[in-house]
């Protein structure tokens, strides 16, 4: 085992790091405030490759690495989480599902775009009755001639009224259950296809998620992803790997309520001296450390048994389960260790411990995560 990163992985965190601090930061809080997507910002990462890091060259990518993908995504989040899931979806749920799953012409089309950072995707799996049991979808798919016809909802759409691609599953026959399943490409124009209402939420406010309404809405037969009936199981096969970039984004957020908790027990003077001279800070910092690297080691193991074509699905979910209880804590401890400076906006560490949430909830909850773990290690 070899825990050193490669040259290429170290230019990449390095390259990562200076857009966040030098780009990112400057206007984070700002963005968080007012609720307002990083336009300029995400256009930016598309024109450095962050959009499509691991799709191949040939389709407009960087053709990178598992780990490269990861420590993308943590250094995004390590400043801003928002920036980070809008990458994390693109890359994960839009272009690893097109790479893998799509047909020749639909790659030409959309993934190399997409990868190149021309345009942005949105996966839509979630209905306003549909979460954790995502195969029970009530958005219908109906075959006409040479089209499909959709028609219902979908929820909680992250980069949904910001996107000009969409990877939409709905059911073609609800009594087969996840067979019925069907993904296609709905692109942002199509007439049926109609923006929703736009979310506001606790944390990761800069990003983007909305509902989504489709009225009758066509698109080819041409735009079905993968076989009929794979539809579900491209769904799940694309959340394993989503995962890994959630993971990765608690990461990120970990570590900068970490860097941030340090800084400040430092500086902060209390009965004469630095709080980092009082075990009881040492402790939660040290608390805090040791949950990061188990989670990095975590994301890692799921990374490099994906670039080994290895099944990776009980370790994405680990990584994804133990990264987001990391980020929850890692926050938490860095709002106590600020004290009443944490609770004010004047500090970021208030932004971390509500962009955390988050990861526990989305591309499978903590309670989904534990039930993937629970299901392989009883097989
Ligand atoms: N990869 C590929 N196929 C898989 C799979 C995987 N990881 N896991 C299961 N399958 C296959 C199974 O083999 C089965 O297929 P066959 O019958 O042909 O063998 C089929 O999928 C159904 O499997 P299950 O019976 O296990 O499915 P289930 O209905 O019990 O559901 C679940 C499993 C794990 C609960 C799943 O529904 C799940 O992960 N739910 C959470 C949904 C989720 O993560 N939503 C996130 C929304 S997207 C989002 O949040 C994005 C964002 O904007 C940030």
């Amino acid at each position: 085992m070899d825990f050193s990163y490669t040259e290429e992985q170290m230019m990449l965190r390095q390259t990562v790091r200076e857009f966040a601090e030098n780009e990112l930061a400057k206007d984070a809080a700002e963005r968080d405030e007012q609720e307002r997507f990083p336009k300029e910002h995400v256009q930016k990462m598309g024109e450095l490759g962050f959009l499509g890091i691991q799709v191949q060259p040939e389709y407009g990518g960087g053709g990178m690495d598992t780990i490269a993908y990861s420590l993308l995504i943590e250094e995004l989040s390590r400043v801003d989480a928002s920036a980070g899931v809008i990458a994390s979806v693109n890359n994960s749920l839009v272009c690893y599902g097109l790479e893998k799953f799509g047909s020749e012409e639909q790659k030409q089309k959309y993934l190399v775009p997409l990868a190149s950072g021309k345009k942005l995707g949105a996966f839509c799996l979630s209905e306003p009755s549909t979460g954790s049991d995502a195969s029970s979808l009530q958005t219908t798919i109906v075959r006409e001639g040479d089209e499909y016809v959709i028609n219902g909802a979908k929820n909680f759409i992250t980069n949904g009224t910001q996107a000009d691609v969409y990877i939409v599953f709905a059911t073609e026959d609800k009594s087969a259950g996840h067979k019925g399943v069907r993904c296609v490409i709905v692109e942002r124009d199509t007439p049926g296809f109609e923006i929703g209402k736009k979310e506001k939420k606790l944390g990761i406010r800069s990003s983007d998620t909305c509902s989504l309404l489709f009225d009758d809405c066509r698109v080819p037969v041409s735009n079905l992803v993968g076989e009929p009936q794979h539809g579900f199981r491209i769904a799940l096969s694309v959340l394993d790997k989503g995962r890994i970039g959630i993971a990765s984004q608690a990461l990120g957020i970990a570590v900068g309520a970490f860097e941030a908790a340090v800084s400040y027990a430092k500086e902060r003077e209390q009965f004469g001296r630095p709080i980092a001279k009082f075990q009881a800070i040492q402790f939660m910092l040290a608390e805090m450390d040791l949950r990061i690297q188990a989670t990095r080691l975590l994301i890692y193991e799921a990374a490099s048994r994906k670039d080994a074509g290895l099944d990776f699905s009980i370790h994405s979910a680990r990584a994804k389960l133990h990264a987001a209880e990391t980020a929850m804590f890692c926050a938490d401890k860095a709002v106590q260790i600020h004290g009443g400076y944490g609770y004010i906006k004047d500090y970021p560490v208030e932004r971390f411990l509500r962009d955390a949430k988050i990861t526990e909830i989305y591309e499978g909850t903590s309670e989904i995560q534990k039930l993937v773990i629970g299901r392989s290690v009883l097989s």
